[in-house]
């Protein structure tokens, strides 16, 4: 606080780095998930092509990932391409295809040097070869790191990991491998894509949309919201840090008083 000239207590506006040092003395979400929406709309009111805007989001990738890492947070899984974007024109799913390419020759540098870990959720079988082959090279290179995890979901989609789960529940039933009565949510859990990972306790989803889009639906039973007018090109670190701070403020119940 200070007193301008006619004694008026006024709120200083405070720092990038007091407002983290705030955050982190509270608790920090383990998992934030974040659904980045709005590209196509940044473009178009630029009069520019609608891969200009993902052009555009990929460098808030980067800049979200370090501020999360810098933050203490766990895990940061980043909608990057659902299961339903196929049926976007093929030269803007090329162009999507191709930016996780560009997106880690430019930061995986950068990334294994702040201890980042890249890992994948998705279904693997349609996409294009030399994007798996850069994901992986990542996934790789940074697999002895024990920073940030940066998970980036890849044609996803969560019916279809449900199904898949419920599948192969099915076949180590037959197989004798479990019992129905082994059968629980912990063990439902296990056969997700994200068996590996605390299950979200941030959602944020950019450019006003409010719905789920077939992302996480298990995992975000309990998760908190978030939904910002923000265009992901625009998402910058006072967003990010505006949303962490909504969900301190947040009281988490889990269903109990
Ligand atoms: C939705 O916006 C966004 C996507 C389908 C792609 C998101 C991808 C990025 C932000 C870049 C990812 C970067 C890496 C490194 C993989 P939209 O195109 O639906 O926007 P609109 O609703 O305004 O049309």
């Amino acid at each position: 606080m200070f007193y301008n000239k006619f004694f008026k207590k006024q709120t200083v506006p405070k720092t990038v780095a007091e407002r983290m040092d705030k955050i982190k003395s509270s608790v920090i979400p383990r998992h934030v998930a974040i659904i980045m929406d709005g590209n196509g709309r940044w473009a178009k009111k630029r009069s520019l092509p609608r891969v200009a805007g993902h052009h555009e989001g990929m460098k808030v990738v980067r800049n979200i990932t370090i501020l999360a890492n810098d933050l203490g947070i766990e895990t940061l899984t980043m909608f990057a391409f659902s299961t339903e974007n196929w049926k976007r024109p093929k030269s803007e799913v090329d162009f999507l295809m191709n930016l996780p390419e560009e997106f880690l020759k430019i930061y995986l540098p950068e990334l294994v040097e702040k201890n980042v870990k890249v890992q994948m959720i998705g279904d693997r079988t349609q996409i294009p070869k030399h994007t798996l082959r850069a994901v992986d090279k990542a996934i790789h290179d940074t697999k002895n790191n024990n920073g940030l995890i940066l998970n980036f979901a890849l044609n996803y989609g969560s019916r279809a990991e449900i199904i898949h789960a419920v599948k192969e529940i099915a076949h180590d039933l037959k197989d004798g491998k479990i019992l129905e009565e082994h059968i629980s949510e912990e063990l439902f859990s296990n056969y997700l894509m994200t068996k590996h990972l605390p299950d979200p306790d941030l959602l944020i989803r950019t450019s006003g949309e409010i719905r789920l889009s077939n992302f996480m639906l298990w995992q975000l039973a309990y998760t908190e919201f978030c939904f910002t007018d923000v265009l992901w090109p625009d998402f910058d670190e006072d967003e990010f840090l505006k949303a962490i701070e909504q969900y301190q403020k947040r009281s988490r119940r889990f269903g109990g008083i």
